[in-house]
């Protein structure tokens, strides 16, 4: 997969339009995670630094559902995206419309606008060709570094690169520089840990990686569904019987290709689904039939933790157990720590292990740490992702 970049246009003197991923958590009205805006600042600053540039900047955050919502306004992320790209960003006072344009226009070398949310307008997530055409009409180059949204076939993300010139910014070009070789060429040994609790969720990105790995680790909540097509007994873990066929065919499917699955054979349990619960160790892959399983066991962690060894390439993706509760986080932790300590080129995607990586303050020691939740999931499952086919050379 080759990309078009901002290395392959000429920016002088170019008001550019930017779509990038400013869907960040707030709480009471401050931004308490802001890897997503600060990755944006290498593409920003080369725009900035090119000769009589100035930048419109499109994102979403939230899903205000096509209305106008003060809720989901941007201004909030404004205040710290301005303290990141040290220099003022002025919020646009919406996404169209007569002022917008104004705005656009009387933007001069250097200024950055950002405008309002995209998604105040129903016509962003219908990709509706007019808005589209309007948005463009903000800017001479379009680029695209939002890998967050790159699943989305909006406006903002896909419908613009119809009417300008569209080229990747480079936190999309180092998205897709990780990603890409797994589903093609991946340095071998290669390890896919995957976890999360839903086989549903899950079972496109292992049917996916089952073609060029050479092991995958199955964890979390969908494991005991496995284990249950194995013939163990799972006590009252969570089991997807509707995918019973699906997990069964999976197994038969990696058995035939000649992949490893390692499933959990112990456990951590708990009498009841609660923070407070104690932590059980079930020396056992069988779980008795009062016992919930909520983690990975010991043993299981070994196992997991001999195979990132001998890898010479690992993607993590969901994690080993109900990390969320202290008591249970062990597997998912150790699985971040055999990770970080890996010589192989290490690759973590999804919501859940990207959160797991900072709570045990081990981002930096991970080669790739993936700023996109569905998106990093749907390329991993194959798919292809609107907003990155869009500019594709
Ligand atoms: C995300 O946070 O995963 C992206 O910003 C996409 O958001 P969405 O799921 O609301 O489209």
């Amino acid at each position: 997969m080759k990309l078009r970049t901002v290395k392959d246009v000429d920016l002088t003197n170019k008001r550019v339009l930017i779509r990038l991923d400013f869907n960040v958590p707030l709480q009471d009205g401050v931004v308490t995670d802001d890897t997503r805006i600060r990755s944006t600042l290498p593409t920003l600053n080369y725009i900035l630094n090119q000769k009589g540039t100035s930048l419109v900047v499109m994102s979403h955050f939230g899903r205000p559902k096509g209305q106008k919502n003060p809720a989901f306004s941007m201004a909030p992320i404004a205040k710290r995206f301005e303290e990141i790209l040290g220099r003022p960003v002025k919020l646009a006072s919406d996404v169209i419309g007569e002022e917008v344009e104004r705005e656009v226009k009387a933007l001069k070398a250097g200024e950055v606008l950002l405008l309002e949310n995209v998604r105040f307008y129903k016509e962003e997530e219908g990709n509706d060709p007019e808005f589209s055409k309007t948005l463009a009409s903000y800017g001479d180059i379009y680029v695209n570094d939002a890998f967050g949204t790159a699943h989305r076939a909006h406006a903002s993300t896909e419908g613009v690169s119809h009417y300008l010139p569209a080229v990747a910014g480079f936190l999309i070009e180092k998205e897709v520089e990780f990603f890409a070789p797994l589903l093609e060429n991946p340095a071998k040994p290669f390890v896919a840990i995957i976890g999360g609790s839903k086989v549903s969720s899950k079972i496109g990105v292992l049917e996916s990686l089952v073609k060029t790995c050479d092991t995958i680790v199955i964890g979390g909540g969908m494991a005991y569904t496995f284990l249950k097509v194995k013939g163990h007994p799972i006590g009252k873990s969570l089991l997807e019987e509707d995918y019973f066929d699906v997990a069964k065919s999976f197994l038969a499917k990696a058995d035939e290709m000649g992949v490893k699955v390692i499933l959990p054979v112990d456990h951590l349990c708990a009498k009841k689904f609660s923070d407070e619960a104690e932590a059980l160790l079930i020396d056992s892959v069988d779980i008795p039939d009062e016992l919930i399983g909520m983690d990975i066991g010991p043993k299981t962690v070994a196992l997991i933790v001999d195979a990132v060894k001998k890898a010479a390439s690992v993607v993590w993706n969901g994690p080993m157990g109900v990390f969320e509760f202290d008591a249970f986080a062990k597997g998912t932790e150790a699985v971040a720590q055999a990770a970080a300590e890996s010589s192989a080129t290490t690759v973590v995607g999804g919501g859940d292990s990207v959160a797991a990586i900072n709570k045990f303050g081990l981002v930096d020691k991970i080669d790739h740490v993936s700023t996109g939740g569905g998106a990093s999931l749907e390329f991993l499952e194959g798919k292809q992702l609107p907003g990155i086919k869009a500019l594709e050379i």
